[in-house]
């Protein structure tokens, strides 16, 4: 039988029961929380859409792995079982695990930049760009303009611009550049993919400039399902291919296992270069631990193995990435002003449209985001002006062209019911959005300032 819709390719064995709170409660919540949503307590939240990092649901295969955890402290199997599953799903010839993304962004940085060096990129991601800069580098962005517009169709919204690499070529020079970062599914552009074609284009660039090509592998399966629905020559080809042909066409790669890999944390750095992989190796022992753990339990190494096994598959990935399309459509259909065409992870609310009345330095998404927590017990992430920071050298804030509040749906974590109790909430703050108010800081931290920053409502 062929099916018109998708269905989750697992059944329900284990559940973990949430309440919801009244609006009182919830009133008190975010004002103790500064305005801001992760300052808020698990507890006092009923559906949770910060992020879709290390809150996926592990399959009874992954759990069942934590029980063959290897826990030496040198040598665990499971890293060598790690090792040689990234080798097969993903290309990559060495691996040093990290406790998680930015671990693996903290060496790489560390490695690959010297001071006054220019890393271009698919647009930036908070933690990534942060490395670069504390490790010297200035980060530019190297995505195409479509990208910035929250109502372009662009199917590829996650393409490089060569005119943009050209030009900083033609600036600083190409011994300036040491790296090009290309993230799949760029989750600043609102979980965008980047098209075959492009990379292939990029490495076919760097190659005559010199330049590595280093990939942010965090959502490389949700890419590899775009690239399957949207481009030529690809409707055959198993997402488990995509992959791999994605990752054999760069240099290394940073990841974070905890979206794509289905695991509640962990990460890796994997590459290609023998020299490279001795220097990681020197600074893992430095910030992570020995080499063949850094900073993950065996245990955990073995449900990361599995978990990317399972993350390839093409019906974990189409239900996946089918439940977001579904929350988007809807949301959409109910005239809701969203990124478009919906992203692989989340879908993105365009603050700028909901809220037109509050000037970006007051934080629209921020406070479209605390709104949509007190009315529904939905909690959601800003990714706009907060989440920008400040220039590294002017100290002036970035003002981004997107201004978004972030849904990121886990990974098989909640059903078709939730989303609809979300679409309804949105439409309700959106009913009530004249109630909205600005905001200001009462706490910036200096770094990633989303993260703990407070505020306080403007009168
Ligand atoms: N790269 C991308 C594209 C990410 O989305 C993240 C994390 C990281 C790197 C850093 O990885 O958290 O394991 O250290 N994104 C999370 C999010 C935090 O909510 O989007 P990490």
């Amino acid at each position: 039988m062929t099916m018109k819709s998708w269905a989750e390719p697992y059944k329900i064995k284990m559940v973990e029961l949430i309440k919801m709170t009244s609006r009182e409660d919830r009133l008190k919540a975010i004002r103790e929380a500064g305005y801001n949503t992760f300052l808020l307590r698990s507890e006092d939240v009923y559906i949770d859409l910060l992020t879709d990092s290390g809150t996926g649901a592990m399959s009874d295969r992954q759990w069942s792995g934590l029980m063959m955890g290897d826990e030496a402290y040198a040598g665990s199997r499971n890293f060598y079982r790690l090792r040689d599953t990234v080798q097969e799903y993903y290309s990559y010839e060495y691996t040093v695990p990290c406790h998680q993304g930015r671990g693996a962004e903290n060496i790489l940085s560390k490695i690959l930049i010297s001071d006054c060096d220019y890393v271009p990129g698919n647009m930036y991601f908070t933690t990534t760009r942060l490395h670069q800069e504390l490790a010297g580098a200035t980060f530019v962005d190297a995505i195409i303009d479509e990208a910035h517009d929250a109502d372009s169709e662009h199917p590829f919204k996650g393409n490089f611009d060569f005119n943009k690499l050209d030009a900083l070529v033609d600036e600083v020079g190409a011994e300036k550049i040491p790296y090009v970062c290309m993230a799949t599914c760029v989750n600043m552009a609102g979980g965008q993919p980047i098209s075959l074609a492009n990379l292939k284009k990029l490495r076919a660039w760097c190659d005559k400039h010199g330049i590595m090509l280093v990939h942010d592998m965090t959502r490389v399966a949700e890419n590899a399902h775009f690239i399957q629905a949207r481009e030529e020559g690809y409707k055959d080809k198993s997402i488990r291919e995509i992959v791999y042909e994605i990752c054999a066409l760069t240099d290394a790669a940073t990841m974070s296992a905890k979206k794509d890999a289905i695991v509640n944390i962990g990460g890796f750095l994997a590459m290609n270069d023998a020299k490279f992989y001795e220097k990681a190796c020197g600074l893992v022992v430095v910030y992570e631990g020995l080499h063949t753990y850094g900073g993950m339990a065996g245990r955990d190494m073995e449900a990361l193995a599995i978990g990317i096994t399972e993350s390839v598959q093409d019906d974990h990935i189409h239900a996946r990435v089918g439940q977001v399309q579904y929350l988007g459509r809807h949301l959409r259909e109910a005239g809701v002003p969203i990124v478009n065409p919906i992203g692989g992870h989340a879908v993105f609310l365009n603050a700028t449209k909901m809220l037109p009345n509050i000037p970006q330095e007051q934080f629209p998404a921020q406070a479209l985001s605390a709104a949509l927590y007190v009315e529904s017990g939905v909690r959601s992430m800003e990714r706009g002006i907060v989440s920008a920071g400040r220039d590294k050298i002017t100290g002036k804030n970035h003002r981004p062209k997107l201004e978004l509040v972030r849904l990121a749906i886990p990974r098989r974590v909640y059903t078709q019911g939730h989303m609809d109790v979300t679409v309804e909430a949105v439409e309700e703050v959106m009913r009530r959005r004249d109630e909205i108010k600005g905001l200001r800081f009462t706490y910036e931290p200096e770094m990633l300032r989303f993260f703990q920053a407070r505020f306080e409502q403007i009168a």
